[in-house]
């Protein structure tokens, strides 16, 4: 299933938001924002919301999966919940620091060290690709749209990817203060129908949308099943 990588192209400026998870400290501390009961509540609904999206990702394309990568797979956080619902899981991540303690937590999962930008594997080589926690991070649309034509790809069924909108009253909230002058950054969320066009210019098709919050105003997280337009 693993291939050599593709050869790499020019690609925008990457922030620095995304390096700072090959610190040794920063990766230690990681799960610590799990813990807790509010921690734990966040990671229990992200996670049925991905079990969810799944679901529905299997009826839209009308099949069963068997394969998945998680990417970027981080410590392992959704590694076990994954591994139990396919055959062949691989978590792949950048930062061998991340994915050192994934290891340590779940010696029986398969992980790899590369770059979402150019992933290892031939197209379509795997059933479906889940990417969570990691676009908002990305700011820069070029970029995300780089990052998902890879994902699309290598998924043969479907593309599942958390994402961060703006149409909540967290963002409404953010964007006043902003024209008020009581907050120095205009919030960055795309709005859905932004979301829909980079999804398209990726290659991938929205199938359906699953809040991750039971009330959708109150949150800006969602996840989209996405199909690859073939
Ligand atoms: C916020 S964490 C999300 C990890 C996991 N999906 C989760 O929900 O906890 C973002 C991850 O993206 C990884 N990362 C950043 N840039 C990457 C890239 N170009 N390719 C692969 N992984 C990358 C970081 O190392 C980090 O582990």
């Amino acid at each position: 299933m693993v291939s050599p990588p593709p050869a790499a192209g020019p690609e925008p400026r990457r922030p620095a938001k995304l390096e700072v998870y090959r610190e040794a400290d920063y990766a230690a501390d990681y799960d610590q924002r799990w813990h807790g009961r509010s921690g734990e509540k966040r990671d229990a609904r992200k996670a049925q919301s991905l079990l969810r999206s799944l679901d529905l990702a299997e009826q839209c394309s009308g099949t069963s999966f068997h394969s998945i990568v998680d990417l970027p797979c981080g410590t392992g956080r959704f590694s076990d919940l994954l591994m139990k619902r396919v055959e062949h899981y691989i978590g792949l991540d950048l930062s061998t620091q991340m994915l050192d303690h994934a290891r340590k937590k779940f010696v029986c999962a398969r992980y790899l060290a590369a770059d979402v930008a150019q992933l290892p594997f031939a197209d379509q080589a795997v059933d479906v690709t889940v990417c969570i926690r990691f676009l908002h991070l990305v700011r820069c649309p070029k970029l995300r749209v780089k990052f998902l034509r890879e994902m699309a790809r290598i998924s043969r069924s479907a593309v599942i990817v958390d994402y961060r909108h703006s149409r909540t009253l967290r963002v409404w909230g953010k964007k006043i203060r902003n024209r008020l002058g009581m907050l120095k950054l205009a919030p960055a969320n795309p709005s859905l129908a932004a979301i829909h066009a980079e999804l398209q210019e990726a290659g991938l098709t929205v199938s359906s949308r699953v809040s991750v919050h039971r009330a959708p105003l109150l949150s800006d997280k969602i996840l989209l099943v996405c199909l690859p337009q073939r």
